[in-house]
């Protein structure tokens, strides 16, 4: 019986680490900009990264001026420009990043997915087909119209599409400062799981797996 009850105990324990794992850990200080003398600033560290001294934080320092311009188009026509600790060292240890997105005439953002983050998408200006698929594979899409946002709730596949005859932007905000990115077609072809798997996951033949890895080898891969 006391066995049993430290086996729930300790199972409301764990579970409780987790939820509390799953989001950016609450900030300690108004704000923590990275201090530059302990190293560059990468996404993977930022928690750790000591602050500079908060009284010689300057107005600039929460200021991003970097999406103005497109970004680099993608083979699959989409342009994005990822605003993260890394480029804007302001939002550090603030819970939350933000991207801007261009899309083509016909591009398209392909399926992936942030598994540390939910995405609210904001359509600044285009039609674009925009959805995600929950865990039960039931598919929510639809096309979203410029003023119109939708939410891709965390860790769930999502994708959008340009459907209008010009260029789409979309700004999104994101509830980590380091959602994560796994693009499924790179993640399943691109990353050198075994061939004879793909094959029988797949129903591919060798051939096919060969052309599928060559078009999403992540060193190729834009
Ligand atoms: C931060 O800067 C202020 C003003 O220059 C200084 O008085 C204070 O000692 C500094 N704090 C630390 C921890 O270096
Ligand atoms: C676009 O590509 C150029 C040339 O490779 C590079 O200098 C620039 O930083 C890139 N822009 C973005 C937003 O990634």
């Amino acid at each position: 019986m006391v066995v049993l009850k430290l086996w729930v105990l300790l199972l409301i324990v764990s579970m409780h680490g987790y939820g509390t794992l799953a989001s950016d850990p609450d900030p300690i200080q108004d704000f923590c900009i990275p201090n530059p003398k302990y190293g560059a600033i990468g996404t993977a560290h930022l928690s750790i990264l000591p602050c500079k001294n908060s009284s010689e934080a300057t107005t600039d320092d929460f200021v991003f001026s970097g999406l103005k311009a497109i970004g680099n188009f993608s083979d699959t026509g989409l342009a994005t420009i990822p605003v993260n600790p890394g480029v804007f060292p302001g939002i550090n240890t603030l819970g939350m990043s933000f991207v801007r997105a261009d899309l083509k005439a016909g591009g398209i953002n392909p399926p992936h997915f942030h598994p540390r983050a939910t995405e609210i998408a904001y359509v600044v200006q285009g039609s674009v087909y925009s959805g995600f698929v929950d865990s039960n594979n039931r598919v929510f899409a639809r096309v979203i119209e410029q003023g119109e946002v939708m939410v891709f709730p965390r860790g769930l596949v999502h994708f959008q599409m340009n459907v209008g005859e010009k260029p789409a932007t979309i700004f999104a905000s994101l509830n980590s400062q380091n959602p994560g990115l796994q693009k499924i077609p790179t993640a399943i072809f691109g990353s050198g799981i075994n061939e004879k798997l793909l094959e029988k996951a797949f129903g591919l033949t060798p051939k096919q797996i060969g052309t599928m890895r060559r078009r999403f080898d992540p060193k190729t891969v834009r």
